[in-house]
């Protein structure tokens, strides 16, 4: 039976909607609900306790409006919660993290970097994916602290945000790298300038589309797909932050003009 309830997917802030965007592209059938937690960013320097029990709130109020599965749309929040998540819901959680894996399977020298977050560089399911994965190749991890408030704020390629860029990526130009993982929500919003800083030859990949593709799969499995005209699919957008900021931010980002952002505290 077709499930027409949204799904209810979360980040510290916008960077989640790198991850929307891929999932209304491949299911433009789906009611989302989506929420910012603005007003608690950035994750990335929090402790992980502080950052799961955001994600504990979130999640459950997200299932109260009738989300019918949660994705955590930040790799940090994944990284530092997703366990105490699926042990606090019965929900499906779809979770996500930086991209080791088709890394060290593209990478021609074996060099590959990964910018980040601290609580994501440090954490254990982080160095895992590297043991399980990247054991054979040389992995640089960068902590960026700053892009994400840069991003936050919608500024994506003013001077500022291009020289912090460059200070983060030059320990990985030094060692020649040919693949740079965008490990956190908000980095693909800077892919043009990671791109043009580390020239034509070098891969810059994040896991977007295969956290789509993983939740369409997980929603096939449980029954859960919706039947609805894409005509009909709504868009729900909530935040803990300032409303009409984070409105205007995500209407740039995603590029549609009619959208409207509650504020919730939670
Ligand atoms: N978008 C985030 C991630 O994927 C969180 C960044 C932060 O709030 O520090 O890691």
């Amino acid at each position: 039976m077709p499930n027409p309830n949204p799904i209810g997917i979360f980040d510290s802030g916008v960077g989640g909607i790198s991850v929307l965007k891929e999932i209304r592209l491949l299911m433009p059938g789906e009611d989302i609900l989506y929420y910012a937690d603005s007003a608690h960013c950035p994750y990335g320097t929090q402790p992980p306790e502080n950052i799961r029990q955001r994600t504990i709130k979130i999640s459950q109020f997200l299932i109260n409006i009738g989300a019918k599965i949660i994705v955590a749309a930040c790799n940090t929040a994944s990284i530092a919660g997703l366990d105490y998540l699926r042990q606090e819901f019965q929900s499906p959680i779809v979770g996500m993290e930086p991209a080791i894996k088709p890394a060290a399977k593209i990478t021609r020298n074996g060099k590959v970097g990964v910018l980040a977050t601290g609580v994501t560089i440090n954490g254990d399911r982080f160095n895992s994916l590297l043991t399980r994965f990247a054991c054979d190749i040389e992995v640089i991890n960068v902590p960026c602290p700053g892009l994400v408030e840069q991003v936050e704020m919608g500024l994506l390629d003013t001077l500022e945000t291009t020289a912090l860029l460059r200070k983060f990526l030059s320990p990985l130009i030094k060692n020649g790298v040919d693949t740079v993982v965008l490990g956190c929500t908000h980095y693909p919003f800077l892919r043009l300038l990671v791109e043009s800083i580390m020239g034509p030859e070098v891969n810059v990949i994040d896991t977007g589309c295969a956290v789509a593709k993983r939740l369409q799969q997980v929603l096939q499995e449980e029954d859960l797909l919706s039947d609805k005209a894409p005509v009909y699919a709504t868009e729900s957008f909530y935040t803990s932050g300032n409303a009409s900021q984070v409105s205007q931010v995500i209407k740039n980002l995603w590029d549609h003009p009619n959208i409207t952002v509650k504020y919730i505290e939670l």
